[in-house]
């Protein structure tokens, strides 16, 4: 950084890009005390701003200086002037980009004190719920500031690969109507207009499209959503999307696109290199092999479905299960032999979370013994015939052990899906190779268009109503829609959804279809989506696109374990702002201006 000419300027320099460049130099730094320490008379002060930190020297010599320095306690707001110098042989620190220089201080301000913060700074075992009570203090923490000025830098790499390929940056209403992403709508109510009600966009979907057909080309946004959703680790009510969308590009040509911006930007922002062309699997093959549509391909582990082989063995549990719709899938855990019953027993609770019975076994203590060389309660249970086609399918080996999974489709690959991770994550599981560390970005391609929904008994959209149905299944929309694929696609990064998007329905009977398989009427489609459905009919066309999670991707980046850590003011897992205390309670004038009575709540 360039000395600054302007000598009424409260800074020259930043803490942190003091090098040995700047021995003999007057500067002044502006910051925050991090740490004092007072060794033997010389008080030493680490002053910290956005870019670092400094050592600063206050010599008893200097009476004004000292006796200020004296005073200053942790996160008091200071002003430093003084001279660099070398530190001391032996006294560098290498760790700091700063940590070969100090400033000797001449002159020191108390721009403001500070009262003793709520936890120290440097404490990484805070809990979630004091940090986030006390925002200002823990963003001040290297950690919180690290991820937000990647979050920065990612942004920046998003916008210059995005304006750098003919994307133009457009923004669409907040106040808007129902979106449907799958999620409920936050509503807003309105004074002018009372008794109706906004929506909060779940995702600018609909204005995305309509801005293709409006002749724009190449849209994007990076831009906040908002979903009433059960929340997780890496789910916020409010949350960022990088949201795109083209004209007259085909699947694969989109994919190409993005997942160019995506290897540039982790390049540009980390120096991490992707290994491109992404692996490409269709969601049939994610699910079978992993159990679920955002599999982790660090770990090498997978599924392998038996339901052919023990159909008709005496086993009921599974045979039951892979008679009746169901199936029996089997994760093969190479060195899993060493497993204790207490580790087993903890895995098979695990698994119940997802709905699992139970956890069958089989360990492989020797495998050229036969059965003999096998340990497990079930084995008993399997026919010779049954049991050698088991060993041969999973291609087991002594040492392994076998788990087995019966029941729903959806039971099991929730169940195993869910084994793969938690072993995959574990000690055991880097202790035995089964985790390789790394990065791992793949497609997830050949969506089902519909998820039956057995609550509403009908069938909905898998990704949302726009979305396009690979063309040789136009014609079975709403004679068989549990047998057509889409042109849905998702990216995945390390068992993380990053991003999903579709080519988008652009003829009005197909859109109709559609809304027909899913049980939307006519006057409904209308009400909803006329809009849209106008558009539709004035030249729409072919398009799509794609939107990214960014807070998945930063929190990626910054190996954050929830995207709570990489969004300056987040909410709770139960939806709350404990720093404004939102939300909070609406006064009666305010009621009564929008139309609303509230129901008592208990
Ligand atoms: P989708 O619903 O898959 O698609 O969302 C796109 C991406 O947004 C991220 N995401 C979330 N991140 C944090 N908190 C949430 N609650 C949350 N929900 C979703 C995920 C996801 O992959 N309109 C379509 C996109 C399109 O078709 O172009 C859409 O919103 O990373």
């Amino acid at each position: 950084m360039e000395v600054k000419k302007d000598s009424n300027s409260m800074r020259s320099h930043y803490c942190g890009h003091l090098t040995v460049k700047q021995c003999d130099l007057k500067v002044s730094l502006c910051g925050w005390v991090a740490k004092t320490r007072d060794h033997g008379g010389v008080i030493f002060i680490d002053l910290r701003d956005i870019s670092g930190r400094a050592q600063i020297v206050c010599n008893p010599e200097d009476h004004e200086v000292f006796s200020l320095a004296e005073k200053v306690r942790n996160e008091y707001c200071l002003r430093v002037v003084g001279r660099v110098r070398n530190r001391p042989q032996g006294s560098e620190n290498a760790n700091l980009a700063s940590g070969f220089v100090e400033v000797v201080c001449s002159k020191l301000e108390i721009l403001n004190t500070s009262k003793t913060p709520p936890f120290p700074l440097d404490d990484s075992s805070i809990n979630e719920n004091t940090r986030l009570a006390n925002r200002v203090i823990d963003l001040r923490t290297e950690q919180m500031q690290n991820n937000i000025l990647l979050r920065h830098n990612f942004i920046k790499e998003v916008r210059a690969f995005l304006n750098g390929s003919d994307f133009i940056d457009i923004e669409t209403p907040v106040l808007t109507k129902s979106t449907p992403e799958g999620a409920r709508d936050f509503l807003v109510g309105s004074r002018v207009n009372r008794g109706e009600f906004f929506a909060l966009p779940q995702s600018p979907q609909l204005f995305k499209q309509l801005l293709m057909i409006a002749g724009f080309d190449r849209y994007y946004q990076i831009t906040k959503c908002f979903r009433d959703e059960d929340l997780r680790a890496d789910r916020q009510p409010e949350f960022t999307q990088v949201d795109c969308e083209t004209t007259f590009l085909n699947e694969l040509e989109i994919r190409t696109v993005f997942e160019e911006m995506i290897a540039t930007v982790f390049l540009k922002v980390a120096n991490v290199e992707l290994e491109r062309p992404f692996k490409v699997l269709t969601y049939k093959e994610a699910i079978e092999n992993f159990g679920t549509d955002k599999p982790d391909l660090r770990i090498n582990l997978s599924l392998c479905e038996i339901s052919e082989i023990v159909k008709n063995i005496e086993f009921k549990i599974f045979a039951d299960a892979a008679r009746s719709g169901g199936k029996v899938s089997v994760l093969r855990v190479p060195g899993g032999e060493k497993l204790t019953r207490k580790e087993i027993d903890d895995l098979t609770e695990y698994v119940k979370i997802f709905g699992a019975k139970g956890l069958a076994w089989i360990k492989i203590n020797d495998l050229s013994q036969g059965r003999n060389g096998l340990q497990s309660p079930i084995v008993k249970n399997i026919d010779e015939k049954a049991l050698n086609q088991i060993l041969e399918k999973t291609k087991v080996r002594t040492g392994d052990i076998l788990f087995f999974g019966a029941g729903s489709q959806k039971v099991v690959n929730d169940s195993l899906g869910a084994l793969i991770t938690k072993i995959g994550h574990s000690d055991f599981g880097k202790e035995n190779n089964l985790f390789e560390s790394g990065w791992k970005p793949l497609w997830v391609i050949d969506f089902p268009m519909f998820e039956y929904d057995s609550e509403l008994n009908r069938w909905t959209a898998m990704h949302h109503p726009f979305t396009a149905p690979k063309k040789e299944y136009e014609g079975m929309l709403t004679s068989d829609p549990g047998a057509c694929l889409s042109q849905a696609y998702d990216m995945v990064i390390n068992g993380s959804e990053v991003g999903g998007g579709s080519i988008r329905i652009h003829k009005m009977d197909i859109q109709k279809a559609i809304f027909t398989a899913i049980g939307i009427s006519n006057e409904e489609a209308r009400d909803k989506f006329g809009f849209l459905l106008d558009a539709l009919s004035y030249g729409a066309p072919p398009h799509g696109g794609i939107a990214f999670g960014l807070d998945r991707l930063v929190a990626l980046l910054c190996n954050a374990p929830s995207i709570r850590d990489v969004i300056p003011f987040p909410k709770t897992q139960r939806g709350q702002c404990l720093l404004t205390q939102a939300p909070g309670y609406a006064s009666k004038q305010q009621l009564d201006e929008i139309g609303l009575t509230l129901k008592k709540i208990n």
